[in-house]
């Protein structure tokens, strides 16, 4: 059984402190990774195992979190299935040749992972050997929906309307592209874990713009595929998406042992409509960091106050870091959930 309390989370084991990682940890909003990003781009931090290293543990040296989660992006996976991905800086990632067609989605190559994307296994193994004992460390892919989201639109999209036009148009090429990206999904996550992830998260960033009984047809098929693959590591699976509030109960059907949360929901009412089978990570309003301490504190109570130190919470923002948060109130807001919820534990017991 593992010590880390991350992973004792996961499984809804008792711990001594609530565990706090972050979405995005590693990002813009830390000088020590504009250092590196001045010099290389986006792509080159990615494909450098040695770097992508290096961002992953400047978070950890700077704050007291409880787990690393490698240093990539959802995105590259699409380049060795034909996709032209570059990221634009003040723009995002941008696909130079999105799919439009079926006769698009039949060219796309499904390339092993380790093949496709070597220098992320190899910077998971480094990682691994720098961290030693120290923290666990978690992988991610992209879902299969919100990778297609994006094969399609070309970059981020106002109302997805490229996608599900696609999708209600196209509902053969629909099913051969969600096909394609399950395989390559679940063997990336696969080989993550195999490379010595000890922990999966799988981004479904947009599968919120959906109602749920498309989501339930068109998507959560696929979803289940890809983490019932990765659960058969032996590794514990995150699955997380935005504005997926209408649809919880669905949630519970990923397979997933944890879902993540946004902030536009109480994390009490959101795990009663999740059930008891699952450990929930979320939900700070990112935005919530750039208000002072003495704001951030009693939302960051209402949270803990909720979940009332039931097993299987891991504390997170409810969406990735924006760039500009103030450093102090990262470092704090870390502090603070281990020392308030040790207090709220030793008080109950
Ligand atoms: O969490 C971490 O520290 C690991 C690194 C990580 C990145 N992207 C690095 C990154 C992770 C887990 C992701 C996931 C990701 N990437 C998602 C899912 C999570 C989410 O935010 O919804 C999505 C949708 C992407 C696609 C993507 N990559 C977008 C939309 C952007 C541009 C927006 C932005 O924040 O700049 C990126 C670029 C990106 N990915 C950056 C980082 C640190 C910023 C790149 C830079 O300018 O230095």
């Amino acid at each position: 059984m593992s010590d880390y309390r991350f992973l004792r989370a996961c499984r809804r084991q008792p711990v001594d402190m609530t565990p706090v990682w972050l979405m995005r940890q590693a990002g813009r909003y830390m000088a020590e990774y504009r250092a590196v990003r001045a010099k290389y781009s986006m792509l080159e931090t990615i494909r450098t195992p040695e770097l992508a290293c290096e961002i992953t543990l400047q978070p950890l040296r700077a704050f007291a979190l409880d787990a690393a989660i490698i240093f990539a992006d959802i995105l590259p996976l699409l380049i060795g299935m034909g996709l032209q991905l570059e990221f634009v800086s003040g723009e995002g990632p941008v696909i130079c040749n999105p799919i439009a067609s079926a006769a698009d989605v039949d060219a796309l190559r499904t390339p092993p992972a380790a093949e496709n994307v070597p220098f992320t296994l190899e910077a998971i193994r480094l990682v691994r050997r720098e961290l030693g004992g120290w923290l666990p460390l978690i992988g991610f892919s992209g879902a299969p929906f919100t990778l297609a989201s994006y094969a399609i639109e070309g970059g981020g999209s106002k109302h997805h309307l490229k996608v599900k036009s696609f999708m209600l148009n196209e509902p053969d090429a629909w099913h051969r592209l969600m096909e394609k990206l399950t395989q390559v999904v679940g063997d990336y996550l696969v080989a993550q874990a195999e490379a010595g992830a000890q922990a999966l998260q799988v981004f479904d960033s947009w599968a919120g713009v959906l109602a749920p009984a498309d989501y339930r047809q068109l998507v959560l098929p696929y979803v289940q595929r890809v983490i019932a693959q990765a659960r058969g590591t032996g590794v514990p699976v995150i699955y997380f998406g935005i504005d997926l509030n209408g649809m919880l109960g669905l949630l519970a059907e990923t397979g997933a042992e944890v879902i993540g949360v946004d902030w536009r929901v109480e994390i009490d009412d959101a795990w009663r409509q999740l059930g008891d089978g699952v450990a929930i990570q979320g939900n700070l309003d990112p935005a919530l960091l750039f208000g002072p301490w003495e704001q951030l504190q009693p939302r960051v109570d209402n949270i803990l106050r909720r979940v009332a130190g039931r097993p299987g919470h891991i504390f997170n923002l409810g969406h990735g870091i924006l760039p500009g948060t103030p450093v102090d109130n990262v470092r704090r807001l870390v502090e603070y959930v281990h020392e308030r919820s040790a207090a709220l534990k030793e008080s109950a017991s």
